[in-house]
């Protein structure tokens, strides 16, 4: 009786101080730019595909990730530190999971330092709750919530232009580096590809090369074009920004 009374003070509790937290996190999601999320989850491509039924990489699919259970996609050896970990993805957890992957799922096998950025957290939930068979609904419930559909749109019509912030270690920063970047660096380091100096044709037969004979997956338009033009820009052969040793 005494241990009953105790956990129902607990939970009267936990609830107390969860639901001022998630009503900002809803309200924050309500308001999230789903095509900075977009962009921000170029950061998790290298290990992870997002569209319906598309296949595991070195980290699950995560399609509907956003409510859905955890360590749930077909045919991916999750870790057992994630299996144990159980229930559902909810917002609140994968805020925290991406703010910390390792504190907050012990023994997780998932190699990201995590994104300190709350803002970023949210705009990128918010991306992956558009990849889903029903999506949440945020905040103001009649809001139409911006599909993937608007992002690709808003792309093609050039809004959203945004000033690129991140460490992409020896990579000049300029328009295409964060495609370039987290392309290439799911194999190799960015170095590899400072120290070269070529033609477009030459870039165009180097990354035809990576997927012919060393296991780069084709690169979709429009980023294909976008990295081609990156590196005829800044990797050409008067090799402008080749890196000095340091
Ligand atoms: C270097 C590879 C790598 C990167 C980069 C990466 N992940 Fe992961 N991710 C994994 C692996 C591996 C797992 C499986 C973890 C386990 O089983 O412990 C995973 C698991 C997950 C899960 C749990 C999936 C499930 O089915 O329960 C989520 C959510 C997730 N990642 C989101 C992200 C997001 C969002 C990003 C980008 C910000 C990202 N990851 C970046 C490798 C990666
Ligand atoms: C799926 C893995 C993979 C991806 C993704 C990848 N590469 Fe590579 N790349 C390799 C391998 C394997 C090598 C050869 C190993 C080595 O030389 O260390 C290589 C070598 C290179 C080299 C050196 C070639 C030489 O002549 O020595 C360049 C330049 C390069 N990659 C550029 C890129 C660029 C640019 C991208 C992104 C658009 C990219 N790679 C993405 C696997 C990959």
């Amino acid at each position: 009786m005494n241990f009953n009374f105790v956990r129902l003070g607990l939970v009267g509790l936990s609830l107390l101080v969860a639901s001022p937290a998630m009503a900002d996190m809803q309200d924050d999601l309500a308001e999230a730019d789903v095509s900075k999320g977009e962009t921000l989850f170029k950061r998790c491509v290298a290990c992870h595909t997002i569209e319906k039924g598309d296949r595991n990489k070195v980290g699950p699919n995560l399609y509907g990730i956003v409510g859905r259970p955890v360590a749930d996609a077909p045919g991916y050896a999750y870790s057992t530190g994630m299996k144990n970990y159980g229930g559902e993805w909810t917002v609140e957890r994968l805020d925290a999971y991406l703010l910390q992957p390792r504190t907050e799922v012990k023994g997780t096998k998932m190699a990201f330092a995590g994104l300190k950025s709350e803002d970023d957290r949210v705009d990128l939930i918010a991306y992956l709750n558009t990849f889903s068979d029903n999506p949440l609904q945020f905040g103001a419930a009649e809001e139409e919530n911006e599909t993937a559909e608007d992002v690709k749109k808003a792309e093609v019509s050039g809004e959203g232009e945004e000033t690129i912030e991140g460490d992409f270690g020896k990579l000049k920063v300029a328009a295409g580096v964060e495609e370039t970047y987290y392309t290439c660096t799911a194999c190799h380091s960015e170095m590899i590809v400072a120290q070269q100096g070529l033609s477009r044709e030459g870039w165009e037969k180097m990354l035809k090369w990576m997927v012919d004979e060393q296991g780069m997956d084709e690169i979709a338009e429009p980023d294909h074009t976008i990295i081609l033009d990156y590196l005829t820009a800044h990797y050409n052969e008067d090799r402008p920004n080749f890196p000095r040793p340091n």
